[in-house]
């Protein structure tokens, strides 16, 4: 895949930059028109930061929330360029639309250094229907294209796919290039023992990952709702805990394939929970071959996460997605919470992919979020990615 490092961003015939068209994600949280969590953003700098160093002018493009074509203010792209500006100290250009001609108008004029952020281009479904005149209307936009939003690599839109024909010059931005280095060339080479954590709740969304690492990772550690059901594939009473009695089968046949390839499985051994209700408050604590008829698990116990931590310690890599517990509760945030501290302390290659995980470490302490060596800005594309997938804007910008 070309690398942003191949481009040439001066025009040959005049002194002044090429404008680049640079495809962000800038999907982020968004509450009374203030940008939640900017870490998108953050990542979209070093790209945009590496293209005005080279005297060109930037045009960014991105998504925000699922409008189905039609204009919802709520879901504005105002507030991403306001952090974004906040961010660079510096004024961003914004066009309340994507493709108006007075938008293209400001993208052919910009100056050298200038920035010009467009409106949602959700805000029109041919984006999400990989639409050609769409399409060529966003290339109207710059001369060059790069595409810089991993969190969407895994679709195929007009502004990461059909878009890609209309430019000679295109390229991975430099996150992508990060997200690729981490995700897939450290991981199929990686420093053993590699450890894989997976939590949350669904196992549909990742068995594909497990699937991809069994015979590869030394230990795959099962935590959050997800363990409850491998339990009950194995036979244990869990109460009354969320489990997904359609994937006890597929929870079964991945513990077999595990055993055949031998990769360690690893399920918890004690939990925490409540009684009768989610929000009971009546918080209840039982090992796995123990639990209360009436319980639900919520968190992983404490001989648990002193078995997770032992072999979470003794590995070289660790690649972790999902939390081991109901997180954004700080009563059964306890399991997760250790986890971060022995990955920490360890100074482990450590790799993280997932929202839900990354929110939780940022809730138990933000600073810590740089410790990682890799923290991944996709959710579904971190997945498609680690599941050893083809995701089609990366493999159109090889074309
Ligand atoms: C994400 O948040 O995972 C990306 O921005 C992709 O968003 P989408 O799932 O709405 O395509």
């Amino acid at each position: 895949m070309r690398k942003i490092s191949t481009i040439d961003f001066k025009s040959s015939n005049t002194t002044s930059g090429k404008t680049v068209l640079i495809r962000v994600d800038y999907n982020v949280p968004v509450e009374n028109e203030r940008v939640l969590d900017d870490y998108r953003i953050l990542n979209s700098i070093p790209t945009i930061k590496y293209c005005l160093e080279k005297g060109s002018k930037v045009v960014l493009m991105s998504h925000m929330g699922r409008p189905d074509g039609k204009v919802d203010n709520k879901l504005s792209l105002i507030p991403a360029g306001e952090k974004l500006a906040e961010l660079l100290e510096m004024p961003i250009k914004f066009s309340n639309d994507c493709i108006s001609k007075d938008a293209i108008d400001v993208s052919r004029n910009l100056k050298d250094g200038e920035i010009h952020l467009l409106e949602n281009l959700r805000f029109y479904d041919q984006e999400t229907s990989n639409d050609e005149i769409f399409a060529s209307q966003l290339a109207k936009h710059g001369s060059i294209y790069i595409n810089d939003a991993f969190g969407t690599v895994h679709r195929n839109h007009s502004s990461n796919s059909a878009i890609v024909k209309h430019f000679a010059t295109k390229s991975m931005g430099l996150l992508i290039e990060k997200e690729v280095k981490f995700l897939s060339d450290e991981l199929s080479n990686p420093l053993k023992p590699l450890t894989l954590i997976i939590g949350g709740s669904k196992i549909d969304t990742k068995i594909g990952v497990i699937e991809n690492f069994l015979g590869v990772a030394d230990n795959i550690i099962i935590g959050g709702a997800m363990a409850n059901t491998f339990l009950m594939a194995m036979n244990y009473k869990v109460g009354i805990s969320l489990v997904e009695k359609n994937n006890i089968t597929t929870a079964k046949n991945l513990l077999k394939k595990a055993s055949k390839k031998g990769t360690n499985f690893i399920l918890p051994k004690d939990f925490s929970g409540e009684l009768d209700s989610f929000g009971s408050g009546n918080i209840c604590i039982a090992d796995a071959n123990d639990i209360p008829k009436n319980m639900i698990c919520e968190d992983i116990g404490e001989k648990s996460i002193q078995l997770f931590a032992n072999i979470i310690s003794s590995s070289k890599t660790v690649l972790w997605n999902g939390t081991v517990g109901v997180a954004e509760n700080p009563n059964f945030a306890v399991g997760t919470n250790r986890i971060v501290d022995v990955i920490v302390e360890n100074q482990l290659t450590s790799i993280v992919g997932g929202g839900d995980t990354v929110a939780a470490i940022r809730n138990y302490n933000g600073s810590l979020i740089e410790k990682f060596s890799h923290v991944s800005t996709g959710g579904g594309s971190c997945l498609e990615l680690l599941s050893g997938n083809k995701l089609p804007a990366l493999e159109i910008l090889k074309k």
